[in-house]
């Protein structure tokens, strides 16, 4: 047993989103990158072995589904959420933006409203925006560094009538907010009132901080199911999302038999066979390594949290339930989010999130971390940022 997730790995030279394309997203070569949602750790040794088999077989033929990957799938959330789930409802997908966007083509018309509450994920406005659907936003609320859901806009917004589909980050993307089964059941509700279709993004259901619980939509909303697609995947839980695949659960089946028509529409039909192999394997045993991960996580978190006090005190971390997200506040120092930025990557050298991509506003002088690093990664990261802040005023 044990993982070092103190490891430095290099990953500069693999078609590394994170660190290999700087320059090409016009930033400096040498920015130490903490910012796309994957991590510096290596994947359970059971998708390695898993993958490597699948590569020495081979022969990378066309790929199909087994009921061994379904039994793998469901067992991890019974075990793990306590949920019972059918094999019959799932659709395979290749990526979760990508099930997002046949979401939005199969349950909405062009200029038709998809609600979401910023601040939140990115592409989300681009897959709106690219499917030429209205963006409407009911922002989150901020109330002592914690977030929440502004019941009363939400439901005044999803009472226009054009609005068709609420598309939620369940746990939230980048607040970190793991919504309680109530706060789901009240979404549930005003979604039937409204005849909403309701699609629940939990791609980061598996990184829950101690003392949190995430339940998955169709278990907090069962009378709901009609109007459900809950979206899940390995991806972020054992940091895959180079190898394409989630599992998105559509219980009511003529919701499902429209999701596949559009599905078809798009020509895609056969799982890539390495993201099949290598799933299967990680919800068989990878659970160990995510208990370890998740503890490394935590340390981290805590690293994050002592650093700015003590060394960018003007910086507020909004204390995440779940992902491995720091949103940090960085609005004391009454910089314009361009000034901040420009500090960011230019007097500390580092590649974060601009607050602003997740929502101009809601956005405005926050930054999102990623403390999914080897500790001394993360260390020099934030004496880097420690530096670039030293002596700065803020009030
Ligand atoms: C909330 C959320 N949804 C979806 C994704 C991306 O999913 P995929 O790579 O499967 O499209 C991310 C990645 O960061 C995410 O944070």
């Amino acid at each position: 047993m044990g993982y070092d997730f103190d490891q430095y790995i290099e990953r500069r030279g693999t078609n590394c989103l994170k660190y290999d394309f700087a320059v090409e997203r016009g930033l400096p070569k040498d920015v130490l990158p903490l910012w796309v949602a994957d991590m510096d750790f290596k994947s359970p040794k059971c998708i390695t072995e898993a993958l490597v088999r699948a590569a020495e077989h081979g022969i990378f033929g066309y790929s199909e589904v087994k009921d061994s990957y379904y039994e793998a799938l469901t067992a991890w959330f019974r075990k793990r959420f306590d949920a019972e789930l059918q094999p019959r409802s799932f659709v395979k997908t290749p990526g979760i933006v990508f099930a997002i966007a046949q979401a939005i083509r199969a349950f909405s018309k062009e200029g038709e409203g998809v609600l979401i509450n910023p601040p939140v994920y990115y592409p989300f406005f681009e897959v709106i925006r690219d499917n030429h659907r209205r963006i409407v936003e009911s922002p989150l609320a901020l109330k002592d560094g914690h977030y929440e859901i502004d019941f009363e806009d939400l439901e005044r917004k999803l009472a226009e009538p054009d609005v068709k589909i609420y598309l939620l980050c369940s746990p939230h993307n980048p607040v970190g907010r793991v919504w309680t089964e109530e706060e789901l059941r009240g979404i549930g509700s005003l979604c039937e009132k409204y005849d909403v279709i309701l699609v629940s993004d939990e791609i980061h259901c598996d990184l829950i901080r101690p003392g949190y619980k995430h339940t998955p939509i169709i278990k907090a909303c069962p009378e709901q199911t009609e109007r459900i697609i809950m979206m899940t995947a390995p991806s972020k839980t054992f940091n895959t999302p180079g190898l394409q695949n989630s599992n998105i659960y559509i219980p009511h089946r003529p919701l499902r038999v429209k999701f596949r028509e559009e599905l078809n529409r798009t020509g895609y039909s056969q799982q890539n066979l390495m993201s099949l192999v290598a799933s299967e394997a990680a919800y068989r045993v990878g659970e160990e390594w995510l208990t370890e991960c998740l503890e490394y996580l935590e340390h981290n978190l805590s690293i994050v949290r002592d650093y700015l006090k003590e060394h960018v005190p003007g910086a507020r971390l909004i204390e995440p339930e779940g992902t491995y997200f720091a949103w940090i506040d960085f609005s004391a120092y009454h910089l314009s989010d361009k000034d901040l930025d420009h500090k960011i990557i230019y007097e500390a050298g580092l590649w974060l999130d601009g607050g602003t991509v997740f929502g101009e506003e809601t956005g405005s002088g926050f930054q999102r971390l990623v403390y999914a690093t080897p500790e001394k990664i993360l260390r020099e990261a934030l004496e880097r940022l420690g530096k670039a802040f030293e002596g700065a005023e803020y009030h």
